[in-house]
């Protein structure tokens, strides 16, 4: 990875295209060695730490996962237990765990910790979401479509919905810009991605060949998208009081079977999860009762039916973040 830390992924462009691509393909050897039953281990002795300041369910059971298939040790550090934030600094955390473990994961609210992080631990660092960027998502994410996809990643079409502001659209923003994709992003203009994300976008397009839309015409976005991508209206961190005004502005780009039709396709169905797409959570159950919506940024219709990809892509994580693993800690 060509970042400041070798092995390390704080974002998208610690890696070059070449190198993104490579990830998916180990990911994808490493799916079917799984699932043959010919898998090596190749981190037998490896200790990695996983550190979470917010809640995690695929991320963190991914990491687990793939370091156990893979011989290694995990320690889970979750948002409660550590002295990391309240006693304890980020740079002084790092240089204690960078003694102890050959790789730590972090999970928290800003970049600028997780950068840190990987500037004291002297031992590769890897992002599992901040504020801004959520990169290994983005390797399940490519995965997933290249599996779906009968052809080169250029030729791939997909649009995300909702709030562009968030790390998963910036992060798919980049992404598809480094990897020459047709990338949309939907959104009021109050929620678009940052200018300078777009920006930096349009750069990578330049060399890369991708197409960048970045619109609130949600219609004309989702038209011949070949995978129609959401996430959750308020996220991580965010106050819950944000709800009343994302609803107001987001109901045009919420995900229902009338817009997966406006794609002209038979378009896919992708969400990073966890999702509002029903009552079935305290969440969804609130915000039902205070809103009168049933599923928030994806009807229950779309995420149940057979367009729907959502738990290969959760799947996914899995075998990408341990291609991550192996990549940076192999020998
Ligand atoms: N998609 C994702 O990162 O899920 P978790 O929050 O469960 O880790
Ligand atoms: N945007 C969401 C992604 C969760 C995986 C959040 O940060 O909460």
């Amino acid at each position: 990875m060509i970042g400041r830390h070798p092995g390390s992924l704080l974002k998208e462009l610690d890696l070059d295209k070449k190198q993104f691509l490579e990830l998916v393909g180990l990911a994808a050897e490493l799916k079917l060695a799984r699932r043959e039953g010919t898998e090596r281990p190749r981190l037998t002795g490896k200790n990695i730490a996983l550190v979470f300041e917010k809640n995690s369910t695929r991320t963190r059971c991914a990491f687990e996962v793939a370091a156990h298939d893979q011989g290694a040790h995990v320690s889970y550090l979750g948002p409660e237990g550590s002295h990391l934030g309240r006693e304890e600094s980020v740079r002084d955390t790092a240089r204690v765990l960078g003694r102890m473990y050959d790789g730590i994961e972090f999970r928290g609210f800003r970049q600028d910790s997780v950068e840190e992080l990987a500037d004291y631990a002297g031992v590769p660092v890897w992002n599992g979401l901040t504020e801004s960027w959520h990169p290994t998502q983005m390797l399940a994410d490519i995965l997933t479509m290249h599996e779906l996809h009968d052809g080169p990643i250029e030729e791939i079409s997909f649009c995300f919905l909702g709030d562009g502001h968030n790390n998963v659209a910036r992060s798919l923003l980049i992404t598809g810009a480094l990897l020459g994709m047709d990338v949309r992003i939907a959104a009021p203009v109050e929620l678009q991605p940052p200018a300078d994300v777009v920006a930096q976008a349009h750069r990578l397009a330049e060399t890369s060949g991708a197409r960048i839309l970045v619109t609130d015409d949600a219609e004309r976005a989702v038209r011949g998208a070949e995978f129609v991508y959401t996430d959750v209206w308020v996220s991580m961190g965010e106050p819950a009081e944000q709800w009343r005004r994302r609803i107001s502005l987001l109901l045009p780009y919420r995900v229902t079977a009338e817009l997966m039709e406006a794609t002209g396709c038979r378009s896919m169905f992708l969400h990073c999860l966890p999702s509002l797409h029903d009552r079935r959570t305290e969440l969804g159950a609130e915000l039902h009762d205070q809103f009168g919506l049933d599923g928030i940024e994806v009807t229950n219709e779309v995420f149940e039916s057979e367009r729907s990809v959502v738990f290969d892509q959760a799947e996914n994580r899995m075998h990408t973040i341990k291609a991550v693993l192996v990549a940076a800690l192999a020998g």
